[in-house]
This record gives structure tokens, C-alpha cells and sequence, in this order.
């Protein structure tokens, strides 16, 4: 406490103690996704096209660049995998030898050769939503095929499920039946549920799952309304039809209203990431990225790694932005004003929310997003009033009177020609150009596999806080131009109190 000036009255103590120790969130339940995971599934890009060479061919790729020593860590095959049950063998699910010849155990073996997690999709209905065998009634035998094969994580849907939903009870039966069933094979398995947000998911899935889609599909479009996801105003989050087609801005507007259930073990899941897959700008995409951060959504890439153009790849791998995503405290931001109103198709937001100190000081940080959804650039601020109105309304909260570093998170992004030479130096894109350097290459840039973004903080890493870019004074206002779609990201970090003197000179 000894940023703070004077005397606090007691009830204020108590409201700044809260905010300084984080919400008291219950740990994981299984002790898996500590921080939202993070990984890559093929649906977003390649659907039902699956098979064993797309998925090791992506692992090494996603090795090659850089990318699992960033913490991407999970390859997950999505549907349409599998031939159906074999009666002669307990009814066991078997794959598709056309697709996966050396079956599913090989898979994971050669997953896991490479340091990653493999993850693996079902449905609790009869079918899976492209109409392959579901495991409903079938969860102690599939969780314990999915355990003996190797598999780490499960994405688990919701299609063709019988009429077993339409309230929070029902849903939740069907959902611990998989859940008690993982726990059962001893084995670590994460468990993402995928039921769309149907029955409010996020009162009940902390408790027997590690994350929760909030919404219908996303897909690769910036646009809040399309009559495909219904449900975009002020009770988006009351949403009886999931619909599909969900732009990003509708998710992020969704997300707005449940902030408060994301806690360490268990995620609200803004649904896989678009990055790389060429339906938005640069901005839009820079604006994708930090929300699903910002709102500790896991971090899933959905993209085609095998023609990943270079300003994406450096969007992915900002690890100054996923520091965010993987701060320990695990406490989402929330939406602090949206102008002119949620449901609208053009708005101006700011976000904030609390990081772990980085100052060894009690202050938490403070992650600040302004996103702009007009159709020009706009000058958007953040007064210290507002980004710290959980501590304190009307800018009581103490933090209002003091100094803060502006660290801008998107400063430091990769170039295009690092991004390139990366690219270049993969033997997996059939595609070297640099000799036997890959290592080399991408030298410098941050490695979690080496020092964990925890530790990272704890030691001030700068490539974790971003650059400074000004200096906000008490009551002060953080500024920023941000593109028409684009979002801007920055962490606060308290001035240290010899340097807060001279800036209040
Ligand atoms: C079904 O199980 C039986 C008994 O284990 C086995 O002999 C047979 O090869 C299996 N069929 C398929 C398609 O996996
Ligand atoms: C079927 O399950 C029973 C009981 O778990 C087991 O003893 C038997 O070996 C299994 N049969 C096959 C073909 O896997
Ligand atoms: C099973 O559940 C118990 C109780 O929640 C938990 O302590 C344990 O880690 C779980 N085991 C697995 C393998 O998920
Ligand atoms: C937050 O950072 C402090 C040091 O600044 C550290 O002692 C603490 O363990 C961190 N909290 C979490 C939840 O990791
Ligand atoms: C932000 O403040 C600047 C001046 O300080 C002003 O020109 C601008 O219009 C403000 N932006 C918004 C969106 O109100
Ligand atoms: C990448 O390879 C292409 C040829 O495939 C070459 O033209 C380009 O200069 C290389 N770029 C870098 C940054 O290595
Ligand atoms: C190789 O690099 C070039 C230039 O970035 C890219 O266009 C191409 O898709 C990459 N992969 C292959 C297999 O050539
Ligand atoms: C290897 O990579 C480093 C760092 O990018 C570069 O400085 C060096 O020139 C490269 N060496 C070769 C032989 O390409
Ligand atoms: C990251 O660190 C790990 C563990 O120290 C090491 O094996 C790996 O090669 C490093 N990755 C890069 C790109 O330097
Ligand atoms: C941002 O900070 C990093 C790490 O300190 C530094 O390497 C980089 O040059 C800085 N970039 C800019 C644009 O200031």
C-alpha cells in the first residue's frame, strides 16, 4: 500500500485490499487450465477435411514457427474422425484408417514426441454434428478409449442431443456424465464444453469442466449483426438460439455481460481464434487477438498454418498480448462503457481489468483495450476514473491519484520480415530457404517453454510489458488513434514513487 498518499477511510481499505487480492475463485477442478489453454484445432480451416498428415504437419509447423514455445500447446483434431463403434469390442469408437492409417494412438505418440498436447472432439448426443457416432450413453467407454489413445483434452459439443437441454439442470446431468467419466480414466484430460452457451454454461461448468463456449460458431468477419446469431443487444447473454455465424464484435458484446465467471480452471470460450484465415483486415484481426486475451478466452488458433501469410503469424505471436491471456491472476477484463449501446453496429468500447503486479508493489497492473467499430479512425480515451471504477466509483478508487506507465502491447509486434524469415527457415512448409538455421531464427523473441509467463512477470521480462509509450497523471486520461475495427491494447504498471514525483512536477 505504500503507492498511496494519506489516509483511507476503512470501507475504501477494504474495496482496494479486494481489488488488490483478486476475486477468492475456486481453483480448477481438476487442476488443468490454470491460465485459458491455448492451442490449434482444424475446424476453423479445413472442417471435416481431416487426417493424420494434416495434423502432424501442423504440429511441426506449429513447432517450426515459434509457436509452442509461445505456450500453444494443444493439437486438436476436430469432427468427423472416427467409422462409427465396433459392436465385437465393448462398442468402442474406431477411427477412420483411411484417414488416420496408423491410428489414433500413433497420433498422439507423435504429438507428444514433439512436446505437445493432443486433443480430440465428441459430442454428448447421438451424432456428432457431421453426423458421426456421438457419446452419449457411450462416455465410460469413450473417455477411456480417448485416455488409452493418449489424448489431453476433449471438445466436447452438443448436437443431436436428444432433447436433453432447456434449463441449467438438464444440461449440466449430460455434461458431468463426460466430466465424472474423464475423471474416472485417471488420466489428465482438459474438458471443453461446446454447448453453444445453451442453459447459461458458465453458472455450472466451473465445476465439472475447464471451459464453456459462451455463443454459436464464430466466423471470420468483423460485422456484429447477421440474422444467422441472434442475440446481439443488451441481453445477449440471455440467448434462447445460439444461431451460428457469430461475427466477433457479437461474441465479444456476448462476453460483455458474464466477465465476472471466467476464474483460473474455468474459461468463458469466445470459440476458436479466425487469425490467418483471410476474411479480415490486419486491424480487425489485431482487434480479435487482444479481445479474446483481454476476456481470457482460451487462446485456439484456427487457421491454415501451410500458407500462414508473416503479419499473421506476428499477430499470434505477440507474446506481450498473451501475457494477458496468461496473467496468474486470472480475472477477465470488463466492459467499462460502450458507446452508443450494445446491439448497436457501430460502437466505440473500453475495456480494463486487473493483472498481476509486475512492480512488486501490491498494485495490480491494469490491462486497458479501446476498441473502435466505427468506420473511421477515432481518438478514444480512458480516464483513470473509469478503467479503475471497480475500486472505487466516480473516480474515488485510489489509483485515480496516481501516475501509470502506458505500455502500448502492440509495439513491439514482429516485423513482416522476421515473420518471413520464420516462415522461410520451416523444413515443415517444404520451404527452406535460410539452410539448417531455423533455431536461429527467432532468436530474441520471448520463450514460455523456457520461462513461464508467470515467471516471466515476476521478472519484469520486457518483452511481457510492452513499451511505454507516455505517462498518465492523476485523474488523468490514457489516448489513443485507433483504426476504424481495430482495438488498442496497453498495460498499465504503477510509476515507481521516486520517478511519480518528477512526472508531478
Ligand atoms: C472390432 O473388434 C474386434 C475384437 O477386438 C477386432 O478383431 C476387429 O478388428 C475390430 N474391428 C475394427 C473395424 O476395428
Ligand atoms: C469388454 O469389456 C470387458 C469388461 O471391461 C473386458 O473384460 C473385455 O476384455 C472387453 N472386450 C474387448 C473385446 O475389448
Ligand atoms: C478427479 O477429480 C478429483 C476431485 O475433483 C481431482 O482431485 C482429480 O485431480 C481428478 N483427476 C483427474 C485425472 O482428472
Ligand atoms: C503476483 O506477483 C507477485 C509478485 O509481484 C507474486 O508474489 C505472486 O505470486 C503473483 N501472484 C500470482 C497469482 O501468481
Ligand atoms: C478524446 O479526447 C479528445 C481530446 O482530448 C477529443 O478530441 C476526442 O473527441 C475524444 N474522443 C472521444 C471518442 O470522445
Ligand atoms: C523468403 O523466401 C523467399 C523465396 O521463397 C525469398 O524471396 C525471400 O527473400 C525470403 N525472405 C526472407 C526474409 O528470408
Ligand atoms: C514458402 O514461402 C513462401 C513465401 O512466404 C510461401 O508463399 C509459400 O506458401 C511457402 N510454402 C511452400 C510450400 O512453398
Ligand atoms: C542465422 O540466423 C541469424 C539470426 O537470424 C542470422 O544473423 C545469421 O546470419 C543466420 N545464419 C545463416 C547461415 O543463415
Ligand atoms: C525455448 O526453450 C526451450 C527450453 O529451454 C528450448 O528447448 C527451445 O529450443 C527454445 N526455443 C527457441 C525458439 O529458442
Ligand atoms: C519495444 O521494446 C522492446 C523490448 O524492450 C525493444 O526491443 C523494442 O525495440 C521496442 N520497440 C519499440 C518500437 O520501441
Amino acid at each position: 500500500m505504500h503507492f498511496l498518499h494519506g489516509s483511507l477511510k476503512p470501507a475504501a481499505t477494504a474495496l482496494v485490499l479486494a481489488t488488490l487480492l483478486g476475486s477468492s475463485s475456486a481453483a480448477s477442478y481438476n487442476g488443468l487450465a490454470v491460465t485459458p489453454q491455448m492451442g490449434w484445432d482444424n475446424w476453423n480451416a479445413f472442417g471435416c477435411s481431416v487426417s493424420e498428415e494434416l495434423l502432424l504437419q501442423h504440429a511441426q509447423l506449429i513447432v517450426d514457427y515459434g509457436l509452442k514455445d509461445l505456450g500453444y500447446h494443444y493439437i486438436i483434431l476436430d469432427d468427423c474422425w472416427s467409422v462409427g463403434r465396433n459392436s465385437s469390442a465393448n462398442n468402442t469408437l474406431v477411427a477412420d484408417l483411411t484417414k488416420f492409417p496408423n491410428g489414433m494412438a500413433a497420433v498422439a505418440d507423435a504429438i507428444h514426441a514433439l512436446g505437445l498436447g493432443f486433443g480430440m472432439y465428441s459430442d454428448a448426443g447421438k451424432y456428432t454434428c457431421g453426423g458421426y457416432a456421438g457419446s452419449l450413453g457411450y462416455e465410460a467407454i469413450d473417455a477411456q478409449t480417448f485416455a488409452d489413445w493418449g489424448v489431453d483434452y476433449l471438445k466436447y459439443d452438443n448436437c443431436y442431443n436428444e432433447g436433453q437441454a432447456g434449463n441449467q439442470l438438464i444440461s449440466y446431468t449430460r455434461y458431468k456424465t463426460m466430466s465424472d467419466a474423464l475423471n474416472a480414466t485417471g488420466r489428465p484430460i482438459l474438458y471443453s464444453l461446446c454447448n453453444w452457451g445453451e442453459d447459461y454454461p458458465w453458472n455450472w461448468g466451473s465445476t465439472i469442466a475447464n471451459s464453456w463456449r459462451i455463443s454459436g460458431d464464430v466466423y471470420d468477419s468483423w460485422s456484429l449483426i447477421d440474422a444467422r446469431c441472434p442475440c446481439d443487444g443488451i441481453d445477449a447473454w440471455n440467448c434462447g438460439l445460439p444461431g451460428f455465424h457469430c461475427s466477433i464484435g457479437n461474441i465479444l458484446n456476448k462476453a460483455s455481460f458474464i466477465v465476472s465467471k471466467a476464474q483460473s480452471g474455468g474459461w468463458n470460450d469466445l470459440d476458436m481464434l479466425e487469425v490467418g484465415n483471410g476474411g479480415m483486415s490486419d486491424d480487425e484481426y489485431v482487434a480479435h487477438f487482444s479481445m479474446w486475451a483481454a476476456a481470457k478466452s482460451p487462446l485456439i488458433m484456427g487457421n491454415d498454418f501451410r500458407k500462414i501469410i508473416p503479419a499473421d503469424l506476428a499477430i499470434l505471436s505477440n507474446a506481450a498480448v498473451i501475457a494477458v491471456s496468461q496473467d496468474p491472476l486470472g480475472s477477465s477484463a470488463a466492459r467499462r462503457w460502450i458507446l452508443p449501446e450494445a446491439g448497436s453496429q457501430f460502437t466505440q468500447q473500453m475495456w480494463s481489468g486487473s493483472l498481476n503486479s509486475t512492480t512488486g508493489g501490491d498494485l495490480n497492473d491494469m490491462v486497458v483495450m479501446l476498441v473502435n467499430g466505427m468506420e473511421t479512425s477515432a481518438v478514444l480515451n480512458a480516464s483513470l476514473a473509469d478503467i479503475f471504477v471497480d475500486s472505487g466509483p466516480a473516480g474515488t478508487a485510489p489509483q485515480v491519484g496516481m501516475s501509470w506507465e502506458v505500455r502500448d502491447l502492440w509495439a513491439n509486434r514482429m516485423s513482416d520480415a522476421e515473420a518471413q524469415a520464420i516462415i522461410n527457415a520451416s523444413s515443415a512448409a517444404g520451404n527452406v530457404t535460410t539452410g539448417s538455421n531455423a533455431t536461429q531464427v527467432g532468436y530474441g523473441r520471448y520463450n514460455a517453454t523456457k520461462t513461464s509467463y508467470k515467471e516471466g512477470l515476476l521478472n519484469r521480462d520486457e518483452l511481457l510489458l510492452g513499451n511505454v509509450t507516455s505517462t498518465v497523471l492523476p485523474s488523468g486520461t490514457v489516448q489513443a488513434t485507433v483504426a476504424p475495427h481495430g482495438a488498442a491494447l496497453f498495460r498499465l504498471r504503477a510509476v515507481p514513487t521516486g520517478t511519480r514525483k518528477r512526472d508531478e512536477l
